[in-house]
């Protein structure tokens, strides 16, 4: 976090509040995403200033009232709609093409999650793994989801609308709608009927 963050947003790692230093949070954390020409922001959408957005050669668009919360960073192609918020330190990573990050409206993710939609090749033992590609696949998280902190979402994974991920769970296959998955790997434990 950084020490402007720390000052602008008196300790709070979230970039809300009235005050004029919190307004400017808000507005400087705007800004820094809307530097880069694929960024897209609705008006109400509030980023820490130190929170890191970067489209690479992919496109970003976030719906209105959603939240980027100190030390989160958004790389790539990916789309978070209304009412969503990404936590601390949570890392969110899409690729253009066949690896897009999508994202619903009323979605909370916590802290220190991964959802970083590529594996590495490595079919090749003979060859360095860092020399044999990417291969990028989805990640669609549906709305109203809750994402406990500290879980990894792999590639080419549906986590279905209404469902709850434990906190520290690895999501290595798609999660029906209005389950509630645990562990790693992530097995589905109950159903929210
Ligand atoms: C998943 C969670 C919501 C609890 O859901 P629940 O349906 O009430 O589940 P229960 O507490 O009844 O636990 C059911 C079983 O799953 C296990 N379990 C619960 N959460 C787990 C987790 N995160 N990882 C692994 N196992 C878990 C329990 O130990 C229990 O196992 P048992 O039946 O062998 O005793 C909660 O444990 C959790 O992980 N919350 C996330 C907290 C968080 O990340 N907060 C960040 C700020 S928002």
């Amino acid at each position: 976090m950084s020490v402007l963050g720390n000052i602008l947003c008196r300790g709070n790692t979230w970039p809300v509040g009235r005050t004029l230093t919190a307004r400017f949070a808000r507005w400087l954390g705007r800004l820094l995403a809307l530097r880069h020409r694929n960024v897209e922001l609705a008006r109400s959408v509030m980023i820490a200033p130190d929170a890191r957005v970067n489209p690479r050669d992919g496109r970003i668009a976030i719906g209105e009232r959603s939240l980027l919360a100190s030390g989160a960073m958004v790389e790539g192609e990916v789309t978070i709609g209304d009412d969503s918020s990404v936590q601390n330190y949570t890392i969110i990573v899409g690729y253009p093409g066949n690896g897009a990050v999508r994202i619903g409206s009323k979605v909370r993710i916590a802290a220190h999650t991964m959802i970083v939609a590529t594996n590495h090749v490595f079919a090749d033992p003979n060859r360095p793994i860092h020399g044999q590609g990417l291969k990028p696949e989805p990640i669609t998280i549906e709305d109203d989801v809750w994402i406990g902190g500290n879980v990894f979402i792999t590639a080419g994974v549906t986590i279905g609308s209404g469902s709850v991920i434990g906190a520290g769970s690895v999501v290595t296959r798609s999660i029906p709608p209005r389950s509630v998955a645990v562990g790693a790997p992530a097995r589905v434990i109950r159903r929210r009927e």
